[in-house]
């Protein structure tokens, strides 16, 4: 699905997060082929970084801990090969640039030169922000975004003060951390630096990312957000735009499955949009809202669908109140008196079988 972002068209909503996806041209050119309607580069600072070995771990299900540091290519070389050479292959680039003045105002300006279509800029500390992005500003015509850290002590105020110091867009979220694991068999960290911790990514942060999303977009209605921070399906796409955000940003998952991924996930977006009538993403972008504050009587009543069960007992053994039990011929029963609704049966159902919402009761 093709959709405008920033005053630009792009063929779909994917938006690859800075990251190892985005190392250089060569990995920027292999995600927009894949389909990602913009590439946002690794982050482009004065000095190259030096990454210690062993910086980045699978830590979970479509979860990563990484101490990866900014690019480790110099800012020249960004500036006179990689970032050229990716424009010239029809990448819509963002360039990400931290993380302070005295990195952005050495190439903002060179950057814009070559054609990315917008500035992001990313820093370890709030407060370097806003110098970075008003000297960024007077600098450049293009739009400057900021990317939001999770870890902020004040992310709402610190969004609303970039906003009002003329940030374009926003990035919701980096990286959330300090994350550590342990090998448990030299009890050493698996990071390889020297405090042992990384940042978590990918699958363990997507539902912190959607409330932060929702939140953004319930306090700043008009900023275009690029959601990021843990999509690891098509799905979790479509949950980031319901939650408010413009576009589909994606890091992890793009590292771990490679650039298909971005193939598969816009195929399916597309196939669910086309199935439920939805032309653009503007239609279903910031749904939720429709629903908050959650009204608190809303009539639950389990339902069971008794072709779709397959017997496997996850609802029973999930129930820590023990209310759920199965008849002698195999229907769903529940103990009213014992049954607190907290929901988790209907949720750890794997088939389908069981619903709570008055009206899908079967
Ligand atoms: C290995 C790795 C390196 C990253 N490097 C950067 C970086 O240089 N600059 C930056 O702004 N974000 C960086 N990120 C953060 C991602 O852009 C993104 O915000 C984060 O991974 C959450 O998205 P995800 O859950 O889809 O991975 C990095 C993430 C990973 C996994
Ligand atoms: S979890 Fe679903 S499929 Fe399994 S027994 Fe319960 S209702 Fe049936
Ligand atoms: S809603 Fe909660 S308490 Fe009620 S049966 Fe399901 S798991 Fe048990």
């Amino acid at each position: 699905m093709r959709t405008t972002f920033l005053g630009h068209e792009l063929q779909s909503p994917v938006i690859v997060g800075s990251s190892p996806a985005s190392f250089g041209a060569d990995a920027m050119i292999r995600c927009h082929e894949a389909g990602a309607g913009a590439v946002v580069c690794k982050t482009i600072n004065r000095r190259a970084a030096e990454n210690p070995d062993l910086h980045m771990v699978l830590a979970g299900k479509e979860t990563l801990i990484n101490c990866e540091k900014w690019t480790d290519f110099p800012m020249e070389r960004w500036l006179s090969a990689e970032m050229p050479q990716a424009v010239a292959a029809g990448v819509t680039c963002i360039a990400s640039v931290g993380h302070s003045v005295e990195d952005s105002r050495l190439c903002v300006e060179r950057l814009e030169d070559i054609g990315v279509v917008a500035i992001e800029l990313v820093s370890y500390a709030d407060d370097t922000v806003l110098p970075m992005l008003e000297d960024t500003k007077r600098r450049v015509d293009i739009p400057v975004i900021v990317k939001l850290s999770p870890n902020s002590a004040d992310l709402m105020g610190h969004a609303r003060r970039c906003v009002d110091a003329g940030a374009d867009a926003l990035t919701a979220c980096d990286s959330i951390g300090p994350a550590m694991r342990i090998d448990i068999e030299t009890g050493k960290p698996l990071m390889g630096g020297a405090d042992g911790c990384g940042w978590l990514t990918g699958a363990a942060i997507f539902p912190f990312t959607v409330a932060r999303i929702a939140a953004l977009r319930q306090v700043l209605p008009d900023v275009p957000i690029i959601g990021l921070g843990g999509i690891t399906s098509w799905q979790d796409g479509i949950e980031f735009v319901m939650a408010g955000a413009d576009m589909m940003g994606v890091a992890s998952a793009a590292i771990i499955h490679g650039p298909v991924f971005i193939a598969r996930m816009n195929a399916r977006v597309d196939a669910w949009c086309a199935e439920h009538g939805v032309r653009e993403l503007e239609e279903m972008r910031g749904r939720v809202l429709e629903h908050l504050p959650v009204e608190q009587d809303r009539g639950y009543e389990m339902g069971f669908d008794y072709a779709a069960c397959r017997h496997c007992n996850q609802c029973v053994t999930a129930c820590a109140y023990r209310a759920r039990s199965f008849d002698e011929v195999g229907y769903a029963v529940v103990d009213k008196a014992l049954c607190r609704r907290c929901g988790l049966c209907v949720s750890v159902c794997g088939f389908g079988a069981l619903a709570v919402e008055r009206g899908a009761v079967r």
